[in-house]
Formats: C-alpha cells, structure tokens, sequence
C-alpha cells in the first residue's frame, strides 16, 4: 500500500490534525472566490477535499460543490456534513471522473507530490485540465518548499488525547518525508509522509507540458503576492489555454 492511502485514512491522521483550522479555510476561500470572480452557483471540485471542510463553506456560499478523496474513512465523515448542492465521493486524483463539468477544481493544503513517479504529477494536472470546463479555473495550493526546507524542525513531540506522536523531518532525495512514530497506550505504529519538495520552477516546467496556464502565483491565504524568501505557502491560480 502507498503511504498516502495508507496514513490519511489511519485514525491516528486524524487524531494528530484534529485541529486543523477551519476559520483559516473560510477565509481562504472568500479571499479565493472574490480573486477569481467565481460567479453564483458556479459548480466546484474540492479535489482531495479530506473531511470536506472547504467544500461545506464553499456550499454555504452558494456553490455547487463536489468533493473527492481517496480515504474512504474521511469520505464518510465529510459525509456527515449538512449542505445544499453539496456532495462526496471516493475519487483517487489519478483518475478523470468528468468532463469538462467544474468551473472551479481546487487543490487545496498541499494535496499534491504524492506519487513516486514525477510523471504521476502530469497525469493529475490533466485530469484537472480535462475536468474544468472552457472557461474554468484552478487553484492549487501547495506549502513554499523553499521556506520549509530553510526553516525545517527536525523533531517533534507531541500528546493528543493519551496517545504520543513522535514526529522526525528530513530532506531526502527531493522529498520532504515525516516520519510519524506512535505510541498508543503501549501499542506501536508507523507512519510516513513523502510529499515532492516542489519548487516554483517545478510547478511553472509541469504546467508548461499541459494546455493549463498560470494567471498568479500567491504566498499565503491572504492572496499576498508569492515571495520564497518569505511566503507560507505557494498557490497557483490558473485557467485552460
Ligand atoms: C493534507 S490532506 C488535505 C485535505 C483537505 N484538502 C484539507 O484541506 O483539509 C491531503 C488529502 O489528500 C488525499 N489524497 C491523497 N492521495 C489522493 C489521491 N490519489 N486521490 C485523491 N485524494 C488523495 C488524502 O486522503 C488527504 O485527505
């Protein structure tokens, strides 16, 4: 099994996020929609959409919203949630599942570099490419390498309702790799994060072999211009040739 089907859908996952930020990602997305003009009941992807939590805020603003993951288990808890137009599904982001149908695709908090194989990356881009209608948009929003390799903690510590994350970062072969060591009560696991260290340049040669081009780079949920010096984050907003 690959790391990401494996760890995302692990209860330990989340247990470790549990608190991940959702006033931050209702931000995000009205910062996002006035950028990009995203007109009324215009029809969404959330395209590794976790427990769904930008696709809800994105359904209460009046869009039409679909959101995909691999992990079942966060699938059935996005499911959970209460909206109109709003729906999830398993999807896995290697495959193509409509046609130009979404006005906007979103890839959102580093949900790409994945894969092994940097050609695995291609295949996505054209599924988003293939997915978004003419006049689509897409939004990829991906952690500033630069930043995080300069300013990488090497370890961490940490205890979430009685079980102990033991976390180690490192820099290996152009992969940002996490390895998670639990304890629970006695009981031992392990877990790994590998996630493509890709920079600016990587993203601009990617985009350049598909027929999807970058209108603005940004460097964090404010929609600050992108500057690798400084910026959190590294998201590309982009439209169809
Ligand atoms: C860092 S999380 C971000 C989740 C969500 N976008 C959020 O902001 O909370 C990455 C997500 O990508 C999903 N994922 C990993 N590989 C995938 C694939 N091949 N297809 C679809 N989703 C995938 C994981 O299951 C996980 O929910």
């Amino acid at each position: 099994m690959e790391w990401f089907e494996e760890w995302f859908d692990s209860k330990y996952y989340h247990i470790l996020y549990k608190n991940r930020n959702d006033e931050e990602a209702k931000s995000f997305i009205d910062y996002l929609v006035t950028e990009i003009d995203l007109k009324k009941e215009a029809k969404v992807l959330d395209l590794a959409c976790g427990k769904g939590r930008h696709s809800q805020y994105l359904s209460t603003l009046g869009y039409h919203v679909k959101g995909v993951d691999l992990s079942k288990n966060s699938i059935e808890e996005a499911k959970k949630l209460k909206g109109e137009h709003l729906s999830f599904e398993v999807q896995d982001m290697r495959n193509s599942f409509a046609e130009n149908e979404f006005d906007l695709v979103a890839n959102l908090f580093t949900s790409f570099g994945y894969f092994d194989s940097l050609s695995e990356n291609l295949t996505v881009l054209r599924n988003i490419e293939n997915m978004m209608t003419e006049d689509g948009c897409f939004v990829i929003d991906f952690m500033n390498v630069e930043k995080v390799i300069r300013t990488l903690k090497a370890d961490g510590d940490i205890d979430i309702d009685g079980v102990n994350f033991k976390i180690t970062r490192r820099i290996e072969q152009g992969n940002i790799i996490k390895d998670i060591h639990i304890n629970d009560k006695g009981e031992k696991f392990h877990f790994q994060e590998k996630v493509q260290a890709l920079t600016i340049d990587n993203f601009k040669e990617l985009i350049n072999k598909t027929d999807l081009i970058i209108d603005k780079f940004y460097g964090d949920y404010k929609l600050s211009n992108f500057d690798a010096d400084v910026s959190d984050r590294l998201i590309i907003v982009g439209s169809k040739w």
